[in-house]
């Protein structure tokens, strides 16, 4: 490649040097796969931090973006609009029944920021409990209730206080959750941990002592929802209804968007001017929400990802690969050398899959469309990883 053309050299100019990139650039993504500007077909089992639910180049969705950049690209909350009460009932169509009412935002961070703000409003109170392990984004709050983020923190103070409930230990929580408490938010797959996947007792004990104790539940589903997990939202795997649930990632497929949803109750304690943004619920985005949600009851993506999970699990655990922990396509697949290592073998054979908080979890979040012949892709070049010596 003509040497002007690399954008490393150019964006690591002109761009603030806060992320680690991988060593290929895209130009162009088909499917599943991303082809580079040398000319490589990358499985991507990645998709762009689990946001690219529906693959590449989805002929539904491309065509839901184009009709509607081309109707009417944006309009804000200012006016209603039909895309918009579309996008809102399809989700709360999908999501526990408890929820009852959108906000749709930007981003995950964004979303939890709104959820964190709501719990503290209806509840009065200014304490608020996470899990250890827990990510939830890097704005004022969410970064506040994000585990081990004071190294990068930066703001002078907490906007309240924050303590965390070891994980899956239900006897902490029910010894920590009180009347003073705010709200608990919890991811039930700790995505950036490693694809922890916290237990149905947990997640339930959670939900038991909070509702005790007037507490609000926040399901944080950034990295979780729309499908990932084999069920729409992953609390609905483990029977638990939260009060709150921030979705975003996949929610657009691509597009940039988050929502949080809340319960009729929780809703009803805000009023015009207390919660809002300039480009959550935009059109285009909502357009992509109402596609990504038909196409994964149109294409049984439910279905897809639970069979893509099942063989994984048989056909992965070889080669570096040691055990499996996680749900769906969030898994972590605990390696017995560092997982930067396996990533980087893989990326040799064409497969990238991701790293995680956790040094021995590669992390898979695959498209929800892949297929049999991707996890045989998968298997086949984990087997060829040569015995490290471990
Ligand atoms: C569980 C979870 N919550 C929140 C966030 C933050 O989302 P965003 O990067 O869109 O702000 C992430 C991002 O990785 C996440 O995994």
């Amino acid at each position: 490649m003509n040497a002007d053309m690399d954008p490393r050299p150019r964006e690591a100019a002109v761009t603030m040097p806060v992320y680690g990139q991988l060593p290929f650039v895209p130009v162009r993504a088909a499917g599943c796969d991303i082809i580079t500007d040398d000319g490589r077909r990358i499985l991507d089992l990645y998709g762009g931090h689990a946001v690219a639910a529906l693959g590449y180049g989805h002929p539904a969705l491309t065509e839901a973006i184009r009709r509607q950049a081309e109707n009417l690209l944006f309009q804000s909350n200012a006016v209603a609009l039909a895309v918009r009460a579309e996008a809102a009932e399809k989700l709360l169509s999908v999501a526990p029944d408890r929820l009852g009412s959108v906000l749709f935002v930007n981003s995950g961070a964004e979303a939890n920021e709104n959820a964190l703000r709501m719990a503290c409003r209806v509840t009065g109170r200014d304490r608020i409990l996470s899990i250890t392990h827990g990510f939830h984004g890097r704005t004022a709050a969410a970064a506040a209730v994000t585990w081990n983020s004071d190294r990068w923190y930066g703001f002078p103070q907490k906007p309240f206080e924050v303590d965390f409930i070891p994980r899956d230990d239900c006897d902490a929580a029910i010894q920590m959750i009180d009347d003073d408490i705010a709200a608990v938010i919890v991811e039930p797959i700790q995505g950036v941990a490693g694809g922890y996947d916290l237990s149905t007792e947990f997640l339930s004990t959670i939900r038991q002592e909070t509702e005790e104790h007037g507490v609000l539940m926040i399901a944080d589903e950034v990295q979780t929802g729309m499908g990932r997990s084999g069920h729409f939202f992953a609390v609905q795997a483990h029977g638990v209804e939260p009060d709150i649930l921030t979705a975003a990632k996949s929610l657009g497929g691509g597009v940039p968007c988050g929502a949080v949803l809340a319960s009729k109750d929780v809703a009803s304690a805000f009023g015009v001017g207390d919660l809002g943004t300039t480009f959550g619920g935009g059109p285009v985005a909502a357009s992509a929400i109402t596609t990504v949600i038909e196409t994964i009851q149109n294409e049984h993506l439910l279905q897809n990802v639970r069979d893509r999970e099942a063989q994984i699990r048989e056909q992965c655990v070889l080669g570096p690969v040691e055990k499996i922990q996680g749900m769906g396509l969030l898994l972590g697949l605990i390696c017995d050398r560092p997982a930067k290592e396996v990533r980087d073998a893989l990326l040799e054979h064409d497969v990238l899959a991701g790293t995680s908080a956790d040094p021995h979890s590669l992390r898979i979040l695959a498209p929800l469309v892949i297929g049999p012949e991707h996890v045989n892709h998968l298997s086949e070049a984990l087997a060829s990883i040569p015995p490290g010596n471990h």
